[in-house]
């Protein structure tokens, strides 16, 4: 386990999902952590925690509360798509904000970038090529734009004045996965935490892009940078046995959160998880993807454009992709989960 760093380590975004996960893991492990959120932190502040709500926009402010710090955690900001005019502050000026105090501190930019700054990428079926790391980016939307930037940003940073960063492309970090897709994305919440260790205390990093998910069998993500780091995800989201029931595994650091574990056979419906890809196994059975995209009331739906008929309402109209309908509530979340 790498020691603790010697500098106090800023973390952005501090009472949101993962936030409030690194700032009780990472405290645990000695780290003095200075916690920043928009949102009052909802939590006891854990020891060798301080917090202060600021907003991203207060460029000021985010240099006065890097001062000292060897790292900035960069996890706040918008987590969804939204319009335009509301990514906008936080995730495209906010950035700047990190970055300028970033490189007045000779710190080190550790970035949750997403899945989504590539997005419109087709998934890999069968044997075809894996997508690396340095593939062209495709953001699905203006969330996933921002984060392209965010990654360019970093780019531009290391170039033009030595910041080094660490871009996470994230691609699903929930306490355990939730929907078919994570089979493939799910990043445990204590890869998470190893990930952070290691982008913080590696000696040198530059600019470098990690896929951020866990060992999944299914993963159709590649190569990246991860060895600059070394950093190896020890979790694992198995594939799904022939009798047809899911089974997730999963290191003992990856019962992650306090009372909750790996669970094994839930949450899927048989239907969904024949194993291979669901958008070939739809293609390859009219009943199963006209059912595929119906409305169960109060239940998960799914909806594969240009494949199977939409659901009413439909936002998700591009031709290649399937994702989540968010058109209708899920019996998983409430409101639209981060990604
Ligand atoms: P979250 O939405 O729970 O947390 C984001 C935090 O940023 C919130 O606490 C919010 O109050 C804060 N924030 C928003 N606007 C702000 C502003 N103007 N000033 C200061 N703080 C502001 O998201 P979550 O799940 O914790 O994700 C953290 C990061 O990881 C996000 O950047 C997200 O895009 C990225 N990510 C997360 C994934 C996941 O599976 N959870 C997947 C891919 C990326």
């Amino acid at each position: 386990m790498p020691a603790a760093p010697d500098k106090p380590v800023l973390l952005t975004g501090a009472s949101g999902n993962l936030g409030r996960v690194l700032a009780r893991e990472l405290t645990a492990l000695g780290w003095t952590l200075r916690l920043t959120d928009l949102a009052p932190f909802p939590d006891p502040l854990p020891e060798r925690a301080s917090f202060t709500r600021m907003d991203l926009a207060d460029g000021v402010g985010l240099l006065r509360l890097a001062e000292g710090c060897g790292a900035i955690l960069h996890f706040g900001g918008i987590s969804v798509e939204q319009p335009f005019g509301t990514v906008l502050g936080p995730n495209i000026q906010g950035l700047y904000h990190v970055y300028e105090a970033a490189r007045r501190e000779g710190a080190r930019v550790i970035f949750a970038s997403s899945n989504h700054s590539i997005g419109f990428h087709e998934r890999p079926q069968g044997n075809a090529a894996k997508l690396d790391v340095d593939c062209a980016f495709r953001p699905d939307g203006f969330y996933g734009l921002s984060k392209a930037y965010g990654e360019l940003m970093g780019r531009t940073y290391w170039d033009k004045h030595g910041v080094e960063n660490v871009n996470f492309r994230i691609g699903s970090c929930f306490p355990e996965p939730t929907e078919a897709r994570m089979l493939a994305t799910w990043l445990s919440f204590a890869d998470l935490v190893r990930l952070c260790e290691a982008a913080v205390t590696a000696p040198r990093s530059g600019h470098c892009v990690i896929w951020a998910c866990s060992n999944n069998p299914a993963s159709f993500w590649g190569r990246d940078h991860r060895d600059r780091i070394g950093w190896q995800p020890r979790g694992q989201c198995g594939s799904v046995p022939r009798q047809g029931r899911p089974h997730h595994l999963g290191q003992p650091g990856d019962r992650a959160l306090p009372g909750r574990r790996l669970h094994r056979d839930r949450l899927f419906p048989r239907q969904a998880l024949g194993g291979g890809c669901l958008r070939s196994r739809l293609s390859r059975a009219p009943r199963q993807r006209a059912r595929s995209c119906s409305a169960r009331p109060g239940g998960k739906r799914r909806c594969c454009p240009g494949r199977a008929p939409p659901s009413p309402g439909c936002p998700a109209a591009a031709p290649r992709c399937w994702r989540p309908c968010r058109s209708a509530p899920t019996r998983m979340r409430a409101s639209p989960a981060p990604s």
